[in-house]
């Protein structure tokens, strides 16, 4: 059994004593940040930590660079094009930086994790001053301390593995709430960089995770997703006492809990005991991001994910079994060195077979360190980006023949926002099983749940009418 280990009271005091000293020398200055986050609902959750931390240091959020006195990206790295993005945004905050030798400009995140990254942007960029990895949220009023005191500062670690409970946070979603189960991932998919940069697969106690919901649902929130690289092995390491699908049990009752969702899931880990609790427990919404990357079993093999496409499909016969409204949303690579013509055919056989809602689909992109940036017989990008279009187009039809299925369906939907439009306002919000729909409707209605019936269909979404308010 592995032991968790967590972040010292004492330490998290003397970080939050910074902070208190940090807001002091604020008062009245009136001094903002901004916050952009890319990739995933890891880094999503993380800037809510930040943004948190900086609120209690006295800085407040704004959404306008040119009136910030704090700039810092939140980084992804697990494609390439990220990286490219991030080059062209840091480098156009050089002339900000001149007009205002005083802003303070940081990177962190997951690029930052990566073998030597953060000295090149030290040394790429003069105008940067403060980068730190995913593993330190806890010490950024240290480092941020010693960046105001003149210094320049790079915080990484890769062999961290440690959780740091009770942080700050800024939530701005009043309706839903994204929760850490645990951290870091010890897969190694041969194509991804995560294990890498987010360290060793650590989860958090089953009683801290309830009362972080407990206290989100009293403030109003009825809507929590699990987050997690691999949310079906939470507790494997026997470290909680507890597996995934009792955590379910454990955190489905919380007073004012409507959905209850979680993601990613890894197909090798999903247990009868998972799709039960799926079945039987009221709030656990009827929707599995299930990832398959191939459709293939030796591109499966090569990529080490550990199942075939059989085990693949029957998951999701078993879960269609238990739970008939369930739908499937997954991750698919096509272009994986060695993917021949046969065997991206397989994938495509997948996707035509399983009927998917909706599927985020991407070329293969060689991660540095990766066991498959490594293998002979990469494919040629052009390949890859026709196997791409065609994935996408047939992807395209099966969306559009599973939105058609839905005509005339009555159910229950969380308004998330609304689109004025020329001649009317139209909200949109989603089914327990994440399938969109738009309805014309009242604004005042965003974050309630009203009962819509499907009249008809959108490429990517339904289109429906009120049946309550
Ligand atoms: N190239 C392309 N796609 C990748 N993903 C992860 N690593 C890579 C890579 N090197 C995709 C996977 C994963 C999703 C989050 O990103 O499909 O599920
Ligand atoms: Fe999320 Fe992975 Fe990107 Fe990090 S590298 S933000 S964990 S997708």
């Amino acid at each position: 059994m592995r032991q968790t280990t967590f972040i010292s009271k004492e330490e998290l005091q003397s970080e939050q004593a910074i902070a208190e000293a940090i807001a002091k020398e604020n008062e009245g200055l009136d001094l903002k940040y901004v916050v952009e986050t890319f990739g995933c609902q890891m880094n999503v959750r993380d800037s809510e930590t930040i943004k948190g931390e900086l609120n209690e240091m006295g800085y407040t959020e704004t959404f306008d660079k040119s009136d910030a006195d704090l700039i810092l990206y939140n980084t992804c790295c697990v494609r390439d094009h990220a990286e490219k993005r991030l080059m062209g945004n840091i480098g156009a905050l050089k002339e900000l930086k001149e007009q205002k030798p005083g802003l303070i400009i940081g990177i962190c995140g997951c690029m930052m994790q990566q073998e030597g990254m953060a000295k090149k942007l030290l040394k790429r960029f003069s105008h940067v001053s403060l980068i730190f990895g995913t593993n330190v949220l806890h010490r950024l009023p240290e480092l941020l301390e010693a960046v105001r005191n003149g210094e320049r500062v790079i915080l990484t670690d890769r062999s961290f593995d440690a959780i740091a409970e009770d942080l700050p946070q800024l939530r701005d979603n009043p309706r839903s709430a994204f929760v850490n189960i645990m951290y870091g991932c010890d897969n190694y998919c041969s194509y991804c960089i995560v294990p890498y940069v987010r360290g060793r697969e650590r989860s958090r106690a089953p009683k801290d995770i309830r009362n972080e919901i407990v206290s989100l649902c009293k403030s109003g929130i009825t809507e929590i997703t699990l987050l997690g690289q691999n949310v079906n092995s939470y507790g494997n390491d026997g470290s909680t006492g507890m597996t995934f699908s009792e955590l379910l049990h454990c955190v489905a009752d919380v007073p004012g809990l409507k959905r209850l969702r979680f993601m990613s899931s890894h197909p090798k880990d999903l247990s009868e005991d998972v799709m039960q609790a799926i079945a039987t427990l009221p709030n656990v919404c009827h929707h599995v991001h299930l990832p398959v990357q191939s459709g293939n079993d030796e591109i499966l093999k090569r990529m080490n994910r550990r199942y075939t496409r059989e085990a693949y499909l029957s998951i999701v016969k078993r879960l269609r079994e238990l739970v008939p409204d369930i739908e499937f949303t997954t991750d698919i690579i096509v272009g994986f060195p060695g993917e021949t013509e046969e065997a991206f055919s397989d994938t495509l056989s997948l996707v035509d077979s399983v009927g998917f809602a909706a599927a985020f689909t991407f070329a293969y992109s060689p991660r540095a360190g990766t066991v498959a940036a490594r293998m002979e017989e990469q494919i040629p990008e052009p390949v890859k980006k026709r196997r791409l279009r065609e994935l996408n187009e047939l992807q395209a039809r099966k969306t559009v023949e599973n939105n058609q299925t839905y005509i005339g369906h009555v159910g229950e939907v969380l308004i998330e926002g609304f689109d004025e439009r020329a001649d009317v306002t139209m909200l949109y919000g989603k089914y327990s099983n994440f399938k969109m729909v738009y309805f014309p409707g009242n604004p005042a209605l965003l974050n309630q749940y009203v009962t819509v019936r499907v009249t008809g269909i959108n490429k990517n979404s339904l289109m429906g009418e009120m049946i309550d308010a």
